[in-house]
């Protein structure tokens, strides 16, 4: 384990590691554009110069003093870049001295000379790496007087992904990660000098599932997508953290949000899940069922006709109806989309209240999705955890004889938490013969149509809870989003922008829904039923969860939050607390497990 020193602080090390792989495991950030800890290491930026001194040997190879009896450190004398210059016993860094602050100027002032300044209207302002440092980095002035190159604007590279060739600072982290992480190498450099661009080989289109990372890893905003471009600044927005809602990968996401709606969704890092990375379907295709087409308020059938009515309304008339049931015609089907503590509460309002034995889940599979990363045939975040809290019991009537079941009338009622049947068209089409369908439903859909009673349910980013994903990984999230029921914890959360706009507010007219997380549900209904179930928050319903389910044993949020989940059965061994390398430091930052780089001032 080499020691050396950084700025004057000791940094003992792996051996092996880089200058800047050492600092900032040390919470001290080296500039740099073109490195990332994920790729290979490709040193054209110049960004991370410093210098570089080791020990003085004498002829016989011990080491010199100087006349403070110290190492005598003979420095290099041209600059080195810290992110391919590996630490040696004895070696001296300096980060922040003067000779290297003006290379590090340099560096920005030529990298500035053919950048646009068209920062009022790209994407990246106000999260742009370049914008950052030259901020931090760099003098804040040009002698740059002549004309500016022009280069290609609006380039598609494939669906997802669009290039503007003038705002690209040449650091080929898109290059490295088209090959070395998405393993579809198209991207190379062409053209030489001031000239120089991206492109992709002829016939060629970036059309990889991972595509949509090289828009995070630009440190420009030379990579736009087209599905958040010119949507908002992102001044304007706040990012929580949240789990991906797409499959059973437990990526972990942040929620880009603005006036209650969900804009973008991109990775966090976990580096036990999914690293720097998350899948383009996770970003694209699993946020505009929140936003849209909601079931908001409660409803139940009157006259044949669905009608909105008060929280209190509908538990009543679900009581009175189920009354005349007996327990063994209910078949409820919980979700793999659902929290483990609405999960849980099912099942325990199945036994305890409705005293059915018929319960169960549905998978949805899709295997064409799977890979040997992040893609999951799995399409649900939570069908590990509706398993190991037990809705899989084999009861009378499960998912496989449920039809025929239906079918020959012995189930009378489905009870349907957070499950739209898509894929089960079987089902679906049995609802028919039903005396009775109860939905907790998120949309308003031919299904939801169909009930007797529609509980509107909090989506994920409406929600807090914890999903378990397919390796058993149990990760705690908070909502994103506000509703009825969570406006006073959100209302601090959220700046009145982010959140919703008050009736006074002309700038805005978003609905604020009155939906409640299905758990919440569950308990109000046992109430009806004389239950003291009177959980107030999502933790309490999993702390009573965490001490009836063995594999939960010992966890609480507090621990899952601070290793970023921890694994079914693993509460007492946990996954070491790991630095996460955060590469724009204005990108979102308010998780409590993020590297926050070591502040100093380099002037
Ligand atoms: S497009 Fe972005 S990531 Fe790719 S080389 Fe240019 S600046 Fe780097
Ligand atoms: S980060 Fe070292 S040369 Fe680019």
């Amino acid at each position: 384990m080499p020691k050396f020193i950084l700025d004057g602080r000791e940094i003992e090390t792996a051996q092996g590691k880089t200058i800047i792989e050492a600092a900032y495991e040390n919470g001290i950030e080296i500039p740099h554009f073109c490195w990332h800890p994920e790729l290979s290491v490709a040193g054209n930026c110049r960004m991370c110069l410093v210098e570089v001194g080791n020990p003085k040997r004498d002829r016989d190879g011990n080491i010199e003093k100087d006349e403070n009896g110290n190492p005598a450190i003979a420095f290099i004398p041209k600059l080195q870049i810290a992110c391919a210059t590996p630490v040696s016993e004895g070696m001296v860094v300096k980060s922040v001295s003067e000779k290297a602050v003006e290379a590090q100027e340099a560096v920005m002032e030529f990298l500035l000379i053919n950048h646009p300044l068209d920062c009022p209207i790209c994407d990246e302002a106000g999260e742009c790496k370049l914008q950052e440092y030259a901020f931090n980095h760099s003098k804040g002035e040009s002698r740059f007087i002549e004309e500016k190159n022009h280069k290609p604007k609006r380039q598609v590279w494939g669906p997802n992904v669009m290039f503007d060739a003038e705002r690209c600072i040449s650091c080929s982290r898109c290059i490295r990660f088209a090959k070395e992480v998405a393993k579809q190498d198209v991207l190379t450099f062409v053209q030489r000098g001031d000239h120089v661009s991206i492109d992709l080989f002829d016939g060629t289109v970036w059309d990889n599932p991972y595509s949509m990372n090289v828009i995070e890893i630009c440190p420009v905003g030379a990579l736009t997508s087209p599905d958040f471009r010119f949507k908002s600044r992102v001044w304007e927005m706040s990012f929580n953290p949240s789990i991906s809602f797409a499959d059973g990968s437990g990526s972990n996401t942040f929620l880009g949000v603005r006036n209650n709606k969900i804009l973008r969704i991109q990775p966090r890092t976990n580096m036990h899940v999914n690293k720097y990375w998350l899948t383009d379907d996770a970003r694209l295709n699993h946020y505009h069922f929140v936003n849209e087409n909601r079931v908001t308020e409660p409803m139940v059938r009157v006259n044949n006709v669905l009608k909105k009515t008060t929280w209190e309304d509908a538990y009543s008339v679900f009581k009175e109806k189920l009354s005349k049931i007996i327990p063994e015609s209910i078949m409820v089907l919980g979700s793999g989309k659902a929290t483990n503590e609405s999960n849980y509460m099912l099942k325990k309002f199945a036994s305890d209240v409705l005293k059915t034995k018929n319960i169960d889940f549905l998978e949805h599979i899709d295997k064409g999705m799977e890979d040997d990363f992040l893609g999951c045939a799995d399409r649900t975040p939570n069908s590990t955890g509706a398993k190991t809290i037990g809705l899989r019991n084999n009861g009378p009537v499960n998912k496989d004889n449920l039809v025929e079941k239906i079918n020959s009338g012995q189930i009378k009622v489905l009870y349907l938490m957070e499950e739209d049947l898509d894929g089960y068209p079987e089902i679906y089409n049995a609802i028919d013969k039903l005396d009775m369908l109860i939905v907790h439903a998120y949309n308003d859909t031919e299904l939801t149509r169909k009930a007797e009673i529609v509980f509107p349910a909090s989506t994920y980013a409406e929600s807090e809870g914890t999903y378990t994903n397919i390796h058993g990984r149990v990760q705690h999230f908070e909502p994103a989003l506000v509703t009825k029921e969570n406006l006073r914890t959100m209302g601090m959360k959220l700046s009145r922008w982010d959140a919703f706009g008050e009736k006074n507010d002309r700038w805005t007219k978003h609905e604020l829904r009155s939906c409640r997380q299905s758990w919440k549900i569950l308990s109000d209904l046992g109430k009806q039923y004389g239950k003291d179930w009177d959980y107030k928050k999502s933790k309490e319903v999993f702390n009573e969860l965490a001490q009836n389910i063995s594999e939960f044993n010992s966890m609480d949020y507090n621990l899952l939050d601070k290793h970023q989940g921890v694994e079914l059965g693993k509460a007492a061994n946990p996954d070491p607390v790991v630095i996460n390398y955060t590469s724009h430091k204005l990108k979102p930052q308010n998780d409590e497990n993020q590297f926050i780089y070591a502040t100093y001032n380099a002037h």
